[in-house]
C-alpha cells in the first residue's frame, strides 16, 4: 500500500507545492506511481498541470461532498509519466465549509482516499498555508508529514506554533501520524542570515531536520513554472542534486 505524506506547514510560501512537484518528479523517474493531492483552494499544484480549476470535474471538492463521486473518478492523468494529480478545484473553499457541519469531519479525506491508495506508492498532499479544515484532513489522512521551512527567522519562529498544532492532531484525530522530517528551503549558503536559521531549527527539533537543504535558485522558480521537474529541467543544478537527496533521505532505497 503507498505511503500517503503530507507535505504542510501553515506559512505561505515554504516551498509546499514546488517541493510536491519536484518530489513527484524524483520518485516518478524512480518508476513509482505517484499521486498529487492539492488541498490548497488556491489549487497552485493543479494549475501548474495545466487544469483549469473553474472548470474542472469532478476534483477534490466533488470527492469530499458528494458520495456519488468515487475517487478513481477524481484522479485524473497528468502529462509526467506515472504521476496523477487529485486536483483542486474552486469549489474546494466550499466544500471545506460544507465539512464544517459533518460528523467526523476532520477524516472525510482519509475515508475518500484510502479507498485508491493501493494504486499509487506514494501520495503527496500539498496542504494549504492556514490551519483550517482542509490542513486537518490533510494531516488526520497522512501516514507521515514533512515539513518545508523557508530559510527566514520569520519562517523559523512560526515553526514551533504549527507543530503544537500536528500534537494536537496526532493526539486526538490520527495517533499514527509520524514527524518524518523539517527540510529548509530557500537556503542561501552564504549568508549567515541562512546559517543561523538553520542552527535554531536543528536546536528546536533535534534529529528532525533533513540534512539536504534546498538552495535559493532561479532554477527552482523556472522549474515551476515550465511545469518540468529539475531533474529534466536542469538536472546538474545544485538545486535539483538537492531535491535529489531529499527524495532519498525521505524514502531510503525510493
Ligand atoms: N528553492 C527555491 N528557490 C527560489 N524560489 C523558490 C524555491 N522554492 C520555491 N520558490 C518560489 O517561492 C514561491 C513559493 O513557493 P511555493 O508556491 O512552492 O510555496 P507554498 O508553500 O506552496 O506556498 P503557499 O503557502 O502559498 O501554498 C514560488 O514563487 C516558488 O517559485
Ligand atoms: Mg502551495
Amino acid at each position: 500500500m503507498g505511503t500517503i505524506i503530507a507535505i504542510a506547514n501553515h506559512k505561505g510560501g515554504t516551498g509546499k507545492t514546488s517541493s510536491c512537484f519536484q518530489l513527484a518528479g524524483y520518485y516518478a523517474a524512480k518508476g513509482k506511481r505517484v499521486l498529487l493531492c492539492d488541498l490548497d483552494p488556491q489549487a497552485s499544484l493543479t494549475k501548474l498541470f495545466g487544469f483549469d480549476p473553474q472548470t474542472l470535474h469532478p476534483s477534490l471538492a466533488d470527492l469530499l461532498v458528494d458520495p456519488n463521486v468515487t475517487a478513481a473518478d477524481s484522479i485524473h492523468a497528468t502529462r509526467l509519466p506515472s504521476v496523477s494529480i487529485l486536483p483542486a478545484s474552486i469549489h474546494l473553499a466550499a466544500a471545506e465549509k460544507q465539512l464544517i457541519t459533518r460528523l467526523n469531519r476532520e477524516q472525510a479525506l482519509a475515508r475518500v482516499l484510502r479507498p485508491s491508495v493501493d494504486a499509487f506508492d506514494v501520495v503527496l498532499l500539498d496542504c494549504p498555508p492556514a490551519l483550517d479544515l482542509l490542513n486537518t484532513n490533510g494531516l488526520a489522512a497522512a501516514d507521515e508529514l514533512i515539513v518545508p521551512v523557508q530559510s527566514s527567522s520569520l519562517a523559523a519562529q512560526a515553526l514551533p506554533e504549527f507543530m503544537r498544532t500536528v500534537e494536537a492532531v496526532q493526539r486526538e484525530v490520527n495517533p499514527s501520524l509520524v514527524l518524518r522530517g523539517i527540510f529548509v528551503t530557500m537556503h542561501q549558503p552564504n549568508t549567515g542570515h541562512s546559517h543561523a536559521v538553520l542552527e535554531v531549527i536543528r536546536e528546536q527539533f533535534p534529529g528532525k531536520v533533513f540534512d539536504s537543504l534546498i538552495p535559493l535558485s532561479v532554477a527552482a522558480k523556472d522549474s515551476t513554472a515550465a511545469a518540468t521537474p529539475l531533474l529534466t529541467y536542469a538536472p546538474t543544478s545544485p538545486v535539483a542534486e538537492a531535491y535529489r537527496r531529499l527524495a532519498d533521505e525521505i524514502i531510503h532505497h525510493a
